[in-house]
């Protein structure tokens, strides 16, 4: 079913909170309703609207947005302890993560609290805790608008890298996502590595699965604000990958840098933009209705009320910074609309 609204507020629709209008919004359940809202072609505009966890809007929307209702979890099969589960897109993340758990699957207990919805975890292959969500995605299912039909995509066809994915390429403005196949394990496979993730889960009586949902979600609440308290979006950039030789200049001055290798590209290194932030003096640092979250400089925070246009413009400041301090460039990990 569909449920259509005509100059509609944006503000419960974002987790930055800015107050703008779509001209036209339509949540849909399947790809029958797609099939409905694209019948005579496709309008002008539109782009699809999960969460709006990782957009910041900057003016009123003048075409249409799509958001995803359906939330179905649908278990396809199991074979020698691996199970394959149907997710459509509507299912909050998270809401998923919690239904692994309780099922005893494991995969994604590290992707814990990541707010969206599943159909936007291929899009930005969302990831944390030395876990991707590339590592369990084995099919991507989509309405392509040119040709008004479904498709699927197996994983190798999605060219999934750090933060990356066809769906931000070629398939920009072209699909729809209606649902993800995924592969979670009866295994366990403990992954630990990532920063404090061993000490919260050991202080919790070792690696069950509860254990490591609770000391990721642990974690990030102690240094993620809540978009239901504070406007945010989580980490507004991406850490920048830049030439190994450009990493060892770098750690020559400043020998505390962390330099990560960069999964896929040798030669690469990735820098922590929060550190560059931090360094740059930024931490906490705050102008009109907008900062940066005092306990991870990667965030920026709607102190109350800013637009988006002044969010931007202080995303701009921080990224001049950065370069004048740094000599790099840090992207956007948001959509700009
Ligand atoms: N750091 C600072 N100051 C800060 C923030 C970070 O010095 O204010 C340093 C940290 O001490 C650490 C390094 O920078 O040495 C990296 O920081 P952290 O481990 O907090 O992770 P991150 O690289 O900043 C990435 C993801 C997060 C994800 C965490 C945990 C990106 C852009 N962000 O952050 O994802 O939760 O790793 O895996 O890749 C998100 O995408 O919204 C998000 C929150």
């Amino acid at each position: 079913m569909i449920r259509e609204f005509h100059q509609t507020s944006l503000r419960g629709r974002n987790s930055f909170g800015v107050e703008q209008h779509a001209a036209r919004l339509a949540e849909f359940e399947n790809a029958e309703d797609l099939r409905t809202l694209f019948g005579n072609g496709a309008p002008e505009r539109w782009c699809v609207l999960g969460g709006g966890n990782n957009i910041l809007f900057t003016r009123d929307y003048d075409g249409l947005l799509l958001t995803p209702v359906c939330r179905q979890i649908t278990p396809l099969g199991e074979a020698d302890g691996t199970v394959r589960i149907r997710v459509d897109a509507g299912v909050e993340w998270d809401d998923l993560v919690e239904w692994a758990v309780q099922h005893g699957l494991w995969g994604i207990e590290n992707l814990s609290l990541i707010p969206g919805t599943a159909g936007a975890a291929p899009v930005q292959n969302i990831g944390a805790y030395g876990c991707e969500a590339k590592d369990v995605i084995e099919q991507v299912h989509m309405f392509c608008v040119d040709s008004r039909s479904t498709a699927t995509l197996d994983a190798a066809h999605c060219c999934f890298g750090y933060r990356e994915s066809v769906f931000k390429h070629e398939l920009r403005g072209r699909v729809v996502i209606t649902a993800v196949d995924i592969r979670l394990s009866r295994t366990p496979r403990p992954r630990l590595g990532y920063g404090d993730v061993e000490r919260e889960v050991e202080a919790r009586g070792g690696a069950t699965l509860r254990n490591i949902r609770e000391a990721i979600c642990a974690i990030r609440r102690a240094k993620l604000p809540d978009p239901k308290v504070t406007g945010n979006a989580g980490s507004f950039f991406k850490n920048p990958v830049v030439d190994q030789s450009v990493a060892q200049q770098l750690r020559a001055e400043w020998p505390d840098m962390p330099v990560y290798p960069a999964a896929g590209a040798p030669g690469r290194a990735k820098l922590a933009a929060g550190w560059l932030i931090d360094k740059a003096g930024l931490k906490g640092y705050k102008s009109g209705r907008v900062g940066v979250h005092e306990r991870q400089a990667l965030v920026l925070v709607n102190l109350g009320g800013a637009t988006g246009g002044e969010v931007l413009d202080f995303a701009h400041m921080v990224q001049a910074r950065v370069h004048e301090k740094f000599g790099i460039e840090i992207d956007t990990e948001v959509n700009i609309l």
